[in-house]
């Protein structure tokens, strides 16, 4: 897939800062430290890193932090153009399936998603990693 909306330097740019908060990263439990870069048709940016807890399951992946702090900065109206995540493991890690629909609340259809994956460095649009996300049409 490689007809991205933003040019390779500014992914590669994205990915950076996601590398660059995964370094933040609070998992004593897992070991796995993530990134997550959203680029905002603002034209600002927002990362977060993933959070855990003693209580496994409310741990916070470095995606949605990265959304929520979004949310909190820039107000609802707010429209992700691209989605970079790293991690510090030298491990594939694609968005997983929970965080990809909670950015399809506020993600572009083509929005192009680096990420490392089994082979590489990977960049896919965003319609291609969620297909028919839940919505509800009012
Ligand atoms: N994790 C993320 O931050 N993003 C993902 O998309 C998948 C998993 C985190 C959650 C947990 O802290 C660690 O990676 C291991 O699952």
């Amino acid at each position: 897939m490689d007809n991205h909306q933003l040019p390779k330097p500014a992914l590669e740019d994205l990915l950076e800062e996601a590398r660059q908060a995964a370094l933040n990263s609070y998992s004593p439990y897992s070991g796995f430290r993530v990134g997550a870069a959203l680029r905002l048709t603002n034209g600002e940016t927002v990362s977060g890193t993933n959070v855990e807890n003693v209580s496994y399951g409310l741990t916070l992946c470095a995606e949605r932090s990265a959304l929520v702090q979004a949310v909190s900065r820039f107000g609802p109206e707010i429209r992700i153009e691209a989605v970079a995540v790293a991690n510090l493991n030298q491990a594939p890690s694609p968005p997983c399936g929970a965080c990809r629909q909670v950015l399809a609340e506020f993600a572009q259809y083509d929005a192009p998603v680096i990420f490392p994956s089994v082979d590489g460095v990977r960049v896919m649009a965003f319609h291609e990693l969620l297909p028919m996300a839940f919505e509800m049409k009012q």
